[in-house]
């Protein structure tokens, strides 16, 4: 980085399977005023999909800093998968995909291959894809350009990695992958955001349970803003 060029800054909620619609537009409604425009500050959430055509009409009408995410996306185009969400049908209403989340993987027998499908379906149709991954040696396909380090041990649990090990293992993937951001997840709060953005390699922060209540994630903006 040099030449006067911003860092970017990623702030990311990862509601999982929470919040109905009225709750979620009690949040966005509390949240999208309180955000910055700021060029290089991405705020993103990423809701229940049946939220999501909701949040995005909320905030396009509120005019909000906010971008819409989803959680997962189906590994194939649109047609004969029932239950699926189809990457070419999200797009109208999302800018970014988390995928190959760890509770995926766990819960769903999601793999390194539909992963890679996946991230195929969200470039097709210009939605960003983020892959996490739970150590520096999970399959990245080529065409990610922004990934989270997510430990298992720290994800829920209040016992986040520390800032030292995040920024080693960024650093990693820094040196493999060209172009690559990388943030990090697992028990974030607005006491311990900032020492994980101060480190060199980390560009960004995903936060579960942290991003639920509203006034914490406030917070969690303001105290990056500081940085
Ligand atoms: P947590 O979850 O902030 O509740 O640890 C992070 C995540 O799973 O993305």
């Amino acid at each position: 980085m040099g030449g006067g060029e911003m860092k970017n800054l990623w702030i990311i909620a990862n509601w999982k399977s929470n919040k109905t619609i009225k709750e979620a537009l009690e949040w966005i409604s509390y949240v999208g005023p309180k955000i910055e425009k700021r060029e290089n500050l991405k705020v993103v959430v990423c809701p229940p999909f049946t939220d999501v055509p909701e949040v995005k009409k909320a905030v396009t009408v509120g005019n909000f800093p906010l971008m819409v995410g989803v959680q997962d996306l189906s590994p194939f185009d649109s047609g004969a998968y029932t239950g699926e969400e189809a990457a070419n049908i999200m797009r109208d209403f999302i800018e970014l995909a988390i995928l190959g989340h760890s509770e995926r993987r766990q819960n769903f027998g999601e793999t390194d291959e539909m992963v890679a499908m996946k991230v195929i379906q969200a470039v097709e149709h210009d939605i960003i894809p983020l892959v996490c991954v739970q150590d520096e040696n999970t399959k990245i396909p080529d065409q990610v350009r922004l990934v989270a380090y997510e430990p298992t041990f720290a994800i829920g649990t209040g016992n986040p990695d520390t800032p030292e090990n995040a920024d080693q293992v960024a650093k990693s993937f820094k040196d493999k992958l060209k172009e690559v951001e990388v943030l990090y997840g697992g028990s974030v709060t607005s006491e311990n955001v900032k020492a994980f953005l101060n480190k060199d390699n980390i560009n960004g922060v995903l936060i579960g349970t942290a991003s639920l209540d509203p006034e914490e994630f406030v917070e969690i903006i303001d105290s990056c803003l500081l940085i």
